[in-house]
């Protein structure tokens, strides 16, 4: 069986991809086309991603620590008050990826994909600075950029996790493309027609 990492990486990057050239992901680092809107809508969905995941994980025990290395109370907070900030005091967007959480596969792919957005968040919050985007507020990237850092322990304990539950590998691949895909769906909610 291939590395566990290595394979939701080689398996995930395609809807990565697809994920990072829908609107309004794709204004992201595009001063032309970026937007206080494109933003906004961009948060929208962050949000829906994390309120779901962090309402599955607090379902199940067993992810208690996983759940802990996500910081997940501390990111749904960031996210909500810079919505609030940007005047959506409640957000609520439709998700749901079909994750069951008692599922430690499904568990391990949902953490993967919000610990993965880290990554790309630590180049986002340096370009939110750089340019001159300081009406915006960006408490969920400058967290997200400082979770990034909890990477490695992350990769250990999921590891732990995934083999003490004998998960199934590919159930995992695909629910972390299953969460790709509601991303994008989320996206496909939001045109940059109606704007
Ligand atoms: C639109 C803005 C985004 C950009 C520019 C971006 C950029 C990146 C970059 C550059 C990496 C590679 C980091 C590395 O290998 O060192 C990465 C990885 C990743 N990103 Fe994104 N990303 C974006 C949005 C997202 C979103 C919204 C999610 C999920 C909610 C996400 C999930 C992931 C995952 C799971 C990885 C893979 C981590 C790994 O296996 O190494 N990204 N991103």
């Amino acid at each position: 069986m291939t590395d566990l990492f290595s394979d939701l990486k080689q398996h995930t990057a395609a809807s990565h991809q697809a994920l990072e050239s829908t609107f309004p992901f794709n204004t992201m680092l595009k001063p032309e086309s970026f937007s206080t809107q494109s933003y906004t809508d961009n948060l929208m969905i962050l949000a829906s991603f994390h309120q779901y995941v962090a309402q599955k994980m607090k379902q199940n025990p067993q992810t208690k620590d996983l759940e802990a290395l996500l910081q997940s109370c501390a990111t749904v907070e960031a996210i909500v008050r810079d919505l609030d900030q940007l005047g959506i005091p409640s957000p609520a967007q439709h998700f749901d990826a079909g994750l069951a959480s008692d599922n430690m596969a499904d568990m391990v792919a949902a953490a993967y994909v919000w610990m993965g957005s880290s990554m790309g968040a630590k180049i986002l919050h340096h370009w939110l600075q750089q340019n001159d985007y300081d009406h915006l507020p960006t408490h969920y990237y400058a967290h997200m950029r400082t979770l990034g850092r909890q990477w490695r322990p992350f990769m250990e304990r999921a590891q732990t996790l995934a083999e003490q539950h004998s998960i199934s590998q590919p159930r995992c691949v695909d629910s972390a493309n299953a969460l790709f895909n509601e991303l994008i769906a989320g996206a496909g909610r939001c045109t940059p027609h109606d704007r």
